[in-house]
């Protein structure tokens, strides 16, 4: 890993980097990021390995101006407001998907919504200018310690994970970013940061609350932090299918049986998904939330999900696929 002064030449490396889909830690006015193609799955899933998350967490998307946004998420009235007043700036918002959003669905865990914003910071516009896309960046420290404000911090916890670190001394701001949820009609800080919910307040001309709390245990509709859930049940560590069943497989399914005669193969393409032949756990974690959006079809019984090992991002996938299951 190389930790690299910001010059016009090493952010146009940096910016290559990314579009190959490696990973690159860079600056923004709050904390340092940890940067990845967000159009890339396989990219994003990298960030998650990187960071140790046993969690696919949400991330927030950093795009250059509000024109790049808006080919993302649905700019609605509210959020035009607080564009206008605080982009660039130390402020993301949560808002819902556009159809046609290209972004990874890893990038989001699978949710409706979106979480994005635009830096502040020189290097990071530049970078993004550069790479001429969204990039997924979560704050470039381990799962489960504090986020980096220097180039020293983050070699300190990220060390060899990265391709490159973009340094540029420390963050101005050096907290990270206020996240207002602008998705469900009540507008809610669910971070607090820089920006303060009395000045979103003025913006819109109403009032805007936190909401620090538990994101798990639900308050009001559109108040939490949803996990994607398929509508349809999950069968886990799926040995065989049950008629009627569609099929998430991992590796070879050459040799997975429907009881009562037949096999994987079978089934109609649309009722059988590989998240990866080659045992990839990486390509796995790329493909996850799409592939269960794909066969989460009421014509199928449920999904049987077989085996994924729990261990490195496998850890992660099967949180995710064990809370999708309850
Ligand atoms: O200042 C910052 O925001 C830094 C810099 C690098 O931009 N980034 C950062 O990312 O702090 P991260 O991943 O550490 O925090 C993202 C926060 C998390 O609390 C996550 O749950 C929330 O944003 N978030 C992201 N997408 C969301 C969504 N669709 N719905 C609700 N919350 C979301
Ligand atoms: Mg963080």
């Amino acid at each position: 890993m190389a930790i690299k002064i910001a010059t016009e030449k090493t952010i146009r490396e940096a910016a290559a980097l990314i579009k190959e889909g490696g990973l690159v830690v860079f600056p923004t006015e709050t904390v340092y990021g940890l940067g990845a193609n967000a159009l890339d799955g396989q990219a994003v899933a990298r960030i998650f390995e990187a960071k140790g998350r046993p969690q696919f967490n949400p991330l927030i998307i950093h795009v250059c101006d509000e024109a790049a946004a808006a080919e993302l998420v649905v700019m609605n009235e509210q959020a035009r407001l607080v564009s206008s007043r605080f982009w660039p700036g130390p402020l993301t918002m949560i808002l819902p998907r556009r159809d046609d959003c290209p972004v990874s669905d890893l990038c989001s865990a699978g949710l409706p919504t979106l979480a994005v914003r635009v830096p502040a910071h020189p290097v990071a516009c530049a970078l993004l200018k550069a790479a001429g896309m969204p990039v997924a960046a979560p704050s470039a420290n381990k799962s489960g310690t504090l986020s980096a404000t220097t180039p020293v911090d983050v070699s300190g916890t990220l060390g060899d994970a990265v391709d490159m670190i973009l340094a540029a001394g420390s963050c101005p701001v050096g907290l990270e970013s206020t996240v207002l949820d602008l998705s469900g009609g009540v507008p809610l800080v669910l971070r607090p940061g820089a920006v303060t919910a009395a000045e979103i307040s003025a913006v819109l001309g109403e009032e805007v609350s936190y909401d620090r709390g538990d994101h798990e245990k639900p308050k009001s509709p559109g108040q939490l932090l949803r996990h994607y859930a398929p509508s349809i049940p999950l069968r886990l560590n799926a040995i065989d299918l049950e008629p009627g069943e569609a099929l998430l497989a991992f590796g070879s399914d050459r040799f997975m049986g429907i009881k009562g005669g037949g096999s994987a193969k079978d089934l109609p393409e649309s009722a059988r998904e590989n998240l990866s032949e080659s045992g990839d756990l990486n390509e796995a974690a790329a493909n996850l939330f799409a592939m269960l959006h794909a066969l989460d079809q009421s014509d199928h019984k449920a999904i049987a999900v077989m085996n994924i090992p729990d261990q490195g991002l496998g850890i992660a996938i099967n949180d995710r696929l064990s809370r999708a299951a309850d």
